[in-house]
């Protein structure tokens, strides 16, 4: 990860303070940036690379709403392969390269029988016993402590600004705790439910591991769901991807109004 760090600052020497994660069909905010530096992962020591022929990922550095920000711009999915430990690589450099603010987007399910297609949910909490947690194994003292608390994964006082930016842009918005799964199948009827009656209103197949690494390394963490579909109807329930990168693009306005407002306030 030293490696990694030094070879990023040789072709940077910003320090941003803020990274970005965004989920499928919720990029545009990353064509807002004001470029200031593109390092593809294949060129970074150490960094996990997209096995998906034309899937490119790459760190973006520059400035969002006079911010110095960093995207990943490609996110690392457990699904894919990867190890916990390289989907949640990312998140560690960002911790290194001087980051403190964590926010990330997704495409998720909708359980919470108020939610409809297309509404936005920010993340009040979440659910990780059906993934595989990324702190498994020795515990590296650099990077966080060996039990972390998780009693408040994500920043309360980011969570009531964006509750206000939402309100006074007169954008729906829920709250709720998101499921975290492995995927790639989406959900039997069966698990819907049993992930709803287990407490989670949304579920989807990112985020958790990210948001548990942050939390490990420190970071404060802002995330947000976009619902694409719902899983608790009664009939008939066919849920494609397609259907689902449909939906995020067209809520996605809304998600990246509140990021960019959210992230024009932070330090
Ligand atoms: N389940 C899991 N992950 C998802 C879903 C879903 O219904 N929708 C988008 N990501």
């Amino acid at each position: 990860m030293q490696e990694t760090v030094a070879f990023i600052r040789t072709r940077y020497a910003g320090a941003p303070r803020i990274g970005i994660v965004l989920g499928s069909g919720l990029g545009n905010l990353s064509n807002e940036i004001e470029v200031e530096a593109e390092i593809p992962y294949k060129e970074i020591p150490h960094f996990p690379v997209s096995t998906v022929e034309g899937h490119s990922g790459k760190l973006i550095f520059g400035k969002l709403v006079g911010k110095q920000v960093v995207v990943l711009s490609g996110r690392f999915h457990y699904y894919e392969g990867y190890s916990a430990a390289q989907v949640v690589y990312p998140i560690r450099v960002m911790k290194f390269l001087g980051v403190r603010t964590l926010l990330l987007s997704n495409a998720a399910g909708g359980m919470n029988p108020a939610f409809r297609v297309g509404d936005l949910m920010l993340i009040t909490d979440h659910i990780s016993l059906f993934i595989v947690n990324p702190l498994l194994g020795r515990n590296e003292e650099a990077l966080g402590p060996r039990f972390p608390d998780m009693s408040e994964p994500y920043d309360r006082t980011l969570i009531e600004k964006a509750k206000g930016i939402a309100a006074a842009m007169k954008i729906r918005l829920h709250q709720g705790v998101y499921a975290g799964v492995t995927g790639p199948t989406f959900e039997t009827r069966a698990e819907y439910k049993l992930l709803h009656h287990a407490g989670g209103d949304a579920v989807g197949m990112s985020t958790v591991q990210e948001v548990i690494a942050a939390r490990h390394a420190g970071l404060a963490v802002f995330a947000m769901s976009v619902i694409t579909d719902l899983g608790i109807r009664d009939e008939d329930n066919i849920i494609t991807h397609q259907e689902v990168l449909q939906a995020a693009s067209h809520a996605e306005p809304k998600l990246t109004a509140i990021f960019r407002e959210l992230i024009a306030g932070l330090e």
